[in-house]
Formats: structure tokens, sequence, C-alpha cells
């Protein structure tokens, strides 16, 4: 009888271990790909060797969220609004960073979101960690940092460049109070809570988030 079974087992255990390891060597193949062409086309200049380039405004893209990365990237190369339902929900604006999409094709770009969502996100120095303000309650229901951030396109923010999570969060406030207008960066779900920051609340939360260590989701 437990033979019969095994029988029968066997050949579907077999069968879904194939099919993961597709799946696995399609996700690696993908980054390699992305790897190659990161180097083609000169991202590393600006974003590291290892995603995780230390200079001003230029964001860290080790481990950040795939799905995230390809609609980042996707939003630089259309250089206008994201219109959904009839309605703008995202926009995001970047001249530097559109001259080096506007060629890209979808498949690339899925292939350089796997290449960087794939590095390992390096920690922030435990002297940089700092006591959690109140505010980042809110924040945390949708990034995370003390709780989890299950949604693949809602970016971590845990360990990012200071001064570029600051410079991200002038913009979405812009962008929400200005109704997008001219703005350079907007986000529907940012409208939550983005443009009742102060200039000072924008610091503390930036300086905190920077400090927070990166967790694998
Ligand atoms: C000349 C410097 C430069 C080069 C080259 C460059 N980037 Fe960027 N990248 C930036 C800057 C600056 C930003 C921040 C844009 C902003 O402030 O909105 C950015 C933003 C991004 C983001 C958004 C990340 C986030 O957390 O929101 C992604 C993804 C990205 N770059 C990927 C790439 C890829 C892939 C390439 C190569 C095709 C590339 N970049 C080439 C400077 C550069
Ligand atoms: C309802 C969910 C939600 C809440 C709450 C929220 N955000 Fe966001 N936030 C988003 C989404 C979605 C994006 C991505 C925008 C995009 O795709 O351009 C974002 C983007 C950002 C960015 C840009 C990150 C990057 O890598 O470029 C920063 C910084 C940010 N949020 C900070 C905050 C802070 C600080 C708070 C709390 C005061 C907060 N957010 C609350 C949903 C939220």
């Amino acid at each position: 009888m437990i033979k019969t079974i095994a029988h029968h087992v066997t050949p579907v255990l077999l069968a879904v271990l194939y099919f993961v390891m597709l799946v696995a060597s399609s996700a690696s193949a993908g980054a390699l790909q992305g790897k190659k062409m990161a180097s083609q086309l000169h991202c590393m200049a600006c974003h590291g060797e290892r995603g995780d380039e230390r200079s001003a405004f230029v964001p860290k893209l080790a481990g950040q969220k795939r799905n995230y990365l390809s609609l980042q990237l996707r939003a630089f190369r259309q250089a206008a609004p994201i219109i959904l339902g009839g309605e703008i929900v995202t926009k995001r604006v970047h001249r530097t960073m559109q001259s080096r999409t506007t060629n890209l094709t979808d498949r690339q770009i899925e292939d350089l979101a796997a290449f960087y969502s794939g590095l390992t996100c390096k920690s922030a120095p435990r002297k940089d960690r700092v006591p959690r303000p109140d505010r980042a309650k809110t924040c945390e229901i949708c990034h995370g940092g003390h709780r989890t951030n299950p949604f693949r396109s809602i970016p971590t923010l845990a360990s990012q460049k200071e001064t570029y999570l600051i410079r991200q969060l002038e913009d979405i406030s812009k962008g929400i109070r200005s109704k997008h207008g001219s703005a350079r960066r907007y986000h529907r779900l940012m409208e939550v809570t983005g443009h009742k920051l102060t200039d000072h609340e924008i610091k503390t939360l930036a300086h905190y988030f920077a400090g927070v260590p990166c967790r694998r989701y």
C-alpha cells in the first residue's frame, strides 16, 4: 500500500520540485541580465556597484522591493502622471532618471528591478539608531520599521539615505498640496499623511528611518 502511494506521489513531487527550480532559475536569470544591463547603462556610476551608494540624494537600491523598483522605473520612463480609473494616482518626474529609462523595454526594467532587489541591504551603523518618534507609527502601517511591510509596491524606508528621504518627503508633500500640479512627485496613498508634516517632522522621521536596520521581507 505504502509502496503504491509512494509510486504515485514521487512523480508529482518531482514535477513540483522541477517547477520551483524553473521559477527560481528564471528569477536569477533575470537578475543576472539586470546586472549586465546596470553595468552597460552605467547605473552603477551613481548607484554604486552594490546598489548602496552613499552620496547625497541618490537612493540606495539594494534589497528594495522589486515591484516598487519596477514601478519607479516605469514612472520615470513615462515622465508624466500615471492615470488609473480616470484619476491621477502617481507621478514621478526626474530629468536624470528619465534620460536613463526612456529607451528601456518592460523586460529590461523587470531585470534591473530583479537585480537591485536581490542585492543585500546594508544596515545603518548602530550609532545611527535613534528613538522612535510617535509620528512613525502612522508611517509604519504602510512602510514597516517596527512592523512588517508586506506591500509589494510600498518602499521600505529602513536604512535609506537620510538626505534622500528628506527630499522625497518634501517633493511628495508639495505634490499633495499642489494637487500634483508642477511637483516632481505625487502618490495618492501618501495623502493619508504626507502633506501634514512640518519641516521639523520631516527631518525627525527621515533621521529615524535612516537608522532603522534593514529587514528581509
Ligand atoms: C547620473 C546619476 C544616475 C544614474 C546614471 C542613474 N541614476 Fe537612478 N537615480 C538617481 C537619482 C538622483 C535618483 C533620485 C531621483 C529623485 O530624487 O526622484 C535616482 C532614482 C532611482 C530609482 C528610484 C529608487 C527609489 O527608491 O525610489 C531607481 C529604481 C533607479 N534610480 C534606478 C536606476 C537604474 C536602473 C539606472 C540605470 C539604467 C540608474 N538609476 C541610473 C541618479 C542616477
Ligand atoms: C497609506 C500608506 C502610506 C502611509 C501611511 C505612508 N506612506 Fe509613505 N509612501 C506610500 C507609498 C505607496 C509610497 C510610494 C510612492 C510611489 O510609488 O511613488 C510612499 C513613498 C514614501 C517615500 C519615498 C520613498 C522612496 O524610497 O523614494 C517616503 C520617504 C515616505 N513615503 C515616507 C513616509 C512617512 C515618513 C510616512 C509617515 C509620516 C509615510 N510615508 C506614510 C504609502 C504610505
